[in-house]
This record gives structure tokens, C-alpha cells and sequence, in this order.
């Protein structure tokens, strides 16, 4: 009998504050409908120092571990997709795994190519398990991020931040992945990047939209051939793009050939979390998926659907999936709708006073969170609540 191997366990952490779009438009002097209907963005999540890429990846875990009701002990392996890592050499899922109290026989780094760097994490856990390796372990793959470009950049009112958690094992609750059917193209280009030792990115915006296109068009033609040639049926029932912006999933779908009605019914319903939460790099791809699994997972069960993930420099792949009989009740116990409830909204001058610090407040994490506290003797200290 065929393996089912896919996501089990899907749960999304985002910081406790989040700026109005239309707030940081008028502040910027722009029109708010350029930010709303131009870039499709409504709020942004706004991270604080101690928010950081390993607090927010430890508190998703979780999520996703009491999500499964899973043992940690079945667990063998766990990635970080990140591009935002809080170290040169120790990895995110170093912390995270010490954090949760992980087994000690696990394979533990990160992946990194821009926002590719969590589908890298989810192809090689699914293909560890579907080699045989995992021997009926499953892996924790986590995307977790800060996307940040700067005040009054271009780029400003597509910041956001947040970690997406995902439990991949056999007979998954949420999501079985088409394996060994899927489109890739990659090209060396330089429509983002961040030097070492900037916290802000390098961005040639108008290009990375072209670069992304041009990526879309191709992984897709290379995933529908795949498709073809297994027998595979290439109609999906919803398309969930990379999402940097909102517009751009809407820019991709239409250069794909399809048409603004196919629009409102395959990628709208993609949405919803991202334009609350704004990019969170790596994890932006799952966000969506998490939106739309909460939204229509009813609805979507036993339907295909089509994922493209897009990291800039540039690689990307277009993949699919089954979504799962069980996916409407194992989303729920992700309880997305509280995690967004228990944010607090604040004005320009806070996000603007958030983003000139360097180093955490003294505050204590709030209840089931993990927050960073400081640095002592070069190392980076962590509280669990
Ligand atoms: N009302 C409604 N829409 C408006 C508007 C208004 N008053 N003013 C502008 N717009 C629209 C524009 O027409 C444009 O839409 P279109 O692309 O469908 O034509 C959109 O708003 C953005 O305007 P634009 O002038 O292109 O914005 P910008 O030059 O300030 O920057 C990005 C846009 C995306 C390039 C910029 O935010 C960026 O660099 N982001 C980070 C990089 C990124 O996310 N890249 C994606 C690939 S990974």
C-alpha cells in the first residue's frame, strides 16, 4: 500500500503587537489604499526584541506538538527554515530542541535560502520518512522569521513577522503531499538579500517581483508536466502562493494564465491570515495555508491543492497536496483565530520606538510563550512561561 506522508500538526505564534496599515500610511503620507488595495496588506505584526526568530519558532512548536497530541519521543529529526537566524554558527532549531526538551537522538539544524529556506526543511522531512530512515519517527519543521526593510523604505509596509510550526509524519491529519511531483526553478539573482551584519535587507522590490514571476511560470510548467506523467489530475482546488504581499499572489495567478474569477475562488480564501500578519519570509507559504485550512478545510477535504514556494537569489518550487478528511479538527486545535485575537494594536510612534531598540525590555513572556531576556557571557538567555 502507497505511504501517505505530509503535514500532521500545523500552528502559527506571531508577536503580541501589530500596527493598522492604513496608520503607517497616513504617517508615511500615502495614500491608504495604495498599502490596502495596491500591496492587499491590513495589519502588521510588529516584533519586539525579545520576539525574536528562536522565541517565536519555540512558542509555534509547541503549538504544534500539543496541536498533535504528539510524544516528543517520536520525534527524530527537526529543521529550521529561517533567514533571519539569531547566530552565525549555533542554529535556531539548536535553541528550540533545548528549549522544548527534545530527545537527544535527532538530527537538529537550519535550512536557509531566503523564504525557501522552510520548504527545503519540509521536502527533506518528508523524503527522510518516505526513504525509510525516520523508521517511524516523524520531524518537526518550523519557519520562522522578522521580515524587515526599514523605516520609510519601500519595502515598509511589507515587514511583518512569525513562526509556522509543522508536525510532517505518515498518515498526516491536514495535508499528504504529492511526493516526487513537483516543478523547481532556480537562477543566481539579486533581487534580495541582507549582507552579515545588517538587520535591514537589500531589496530591488519592482525586480523581485519579476524574478518571482518568471519563477512561478516555470516551477508550474515543471509541476503540471510532473503531474501528467504520474497520472495525476492537474486541477487544484485552491492555490496557496508565497506571499510577500498579497498583491503578489494575485500577480502570480493571473501570469499563470488565470483569470480574476479563478482569482477570488482558488487564492483568495489563501489570504486572510497574511494580510493580518504582513511577510514572515519562510513561513509566509504556510501562513496561508494555515488561512485557508481554518477558513475551508471542510470544504477541501479528499480536494488537491497547489503550493509554490519562492526564496529570492533565487529558488522555488511548485508542489501539491491532498488536504485530509481530519485536517477541520486538527486546525482547529491550532486555535489560529485566539493567536490573532491576543494581539495589541499600537500607533506608528510605538512601532517606530520598537524598531529602534536593540535590546529586549525587561518584561516576562506572556503565558505559553517563550521570550528572549538578554545576553550573558556571549550567550543568548531564554524564558518560558
Ligand atoms: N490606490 C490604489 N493602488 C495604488 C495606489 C493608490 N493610491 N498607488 C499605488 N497603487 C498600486 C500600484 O499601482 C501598484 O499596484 P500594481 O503593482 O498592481 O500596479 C501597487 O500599489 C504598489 O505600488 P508601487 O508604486 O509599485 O509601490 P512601491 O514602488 O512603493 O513598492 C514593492 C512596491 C512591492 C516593490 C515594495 O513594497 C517592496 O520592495 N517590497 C519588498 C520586496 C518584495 O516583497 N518583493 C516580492 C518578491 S519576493
Amino acid at each position: 500500500m502507497k505511504t501517505r506522508i505530509g503535514i500532521d500538526s500545523l500552528a502559527v505564534a506571531v508577536p503580541r503587537r501589530y500596527l493598522d496599515i492604513t496608520d503607517l500610511a497616513r504617517a508615511r503620507g500615502v495614500d491608504p489604499a495604495k498599502y490596502t488595495q495596491g500591496l492587499g496588506a491590513r495589519e502588521m505584526a510588529v516584533a519586539d526584541p525579545g520576539e525574536d526568530t528562536v522565541s517565536l519558532a519555540a512558542t509555534a512548536a509547541r503549538r504544534a506538538i500539543d496541536a498533535a497530541g504528539l510524544d516528543k519521543s517520536e520525534l527524530g529529526l527537526i529543521v529550521v527554515g529561517t533567514e533571519t537566524g539569531v547566530d552565525h554558527s549555533k542554529p535556531v532549531a539548536s535553541f528550540v530542541h533545548g528549549l522544548l526538551d527534545l530527545p537527544r537522538a535527532m538530527r537538529v539544524y537550519d535550512t536557509q535560502h531566503a523564504c525557501y529556506g522552510g520548504t527545503a526543511g519540509l521536502m527533506t522531512a518528508v523524503e527522510w520518512i518516505a526513504s525509510g530512515a525516520a523508521d517511524g519517527r516523524s520531524a518537526l519543521v518550523i519557519c520562522s522569521d522578522i521580515a524587515r526593510y526599514g523605516i520609510d523604505t519601500a519595502g515598509e509596509p511589507t515587514q511583518g513577522a512569525g513562526a509556522i510550526a509543522m508536525i510532517v509524519a505518515q498518515n498526516p491529519a491536514l495535508l499528504e503531499l504529492d511526493i516526487g511531483i513537483s516543478g523547481t526553478s532556480s537562477t543566481h539573482v539579486h533581487d534580495f538579500w541582507r549582507p552579515l551584519g545588517h538587520r535591514e535587507a537589500q531589496v530591488d522590490g519592482h525586480y523581485s517581483v519579476q524574478c518571482y514571476l518568471d519563477a512561478v511560470a516555470d516551477a508550474y510548467a515543471g509541476w503540471k508536466t510532473a503531474a501528467t506523467e504520474r497520472d495525476v489530475s492537474a486541477a487544484l482546488a485552491r492555490i496557496c502562493y508565497h506571499v510577500p504581499f498579497c498583491k503578489m499572489a494575485k500577480k502570480a495567478h493571473l501570469h499563470l494564465g488565470f483569470d480574476e474569477a479563478s482569482f477570488e475562488t482558488q487564492v483568495a480564501p489563501t489570504l486572510g491570515l497574511c494580510a493580518r500578519i504582513g511577510n514572515v519570509y519562510t513561513g509566509s507559504l504556510y501562513l496561508g495555508l494555515a488561512g485557508l485550512l481554518d477558513a475551508q478545510a471542510t470544504d477541501l477535504a479528499r480536494r488537491r491543492i497547489g503550493l509554490f514556494s519562492y526564496g529570492s537569489g533565487c529558488t522555488s518550487e511548485f508542489f501539491s497536496g491532498t488536504v485530509a478528511n481530519a485536517a477541520a479538527e486538527r486546525i482547529a486545535a491550532a486555535r489560529i483565530a485566539d493567536v490573532l485575537a491576543d494581539r495589541e494594536r499600537i500607533g506608528v510612534e510605538e512601532y517606530e520606538r520598537i524598531m529602534a531598540m536593540t535590546a529586549p525590555a525587561d518584561e516576562p513572556p506572556q503565558p505559553g510563550r517563550f521570550r528572549f531576556t538578554g545576553v550573558e557571557a556571549h550567550r543568548r538567555q531564554y524564558l518560558r512561561a
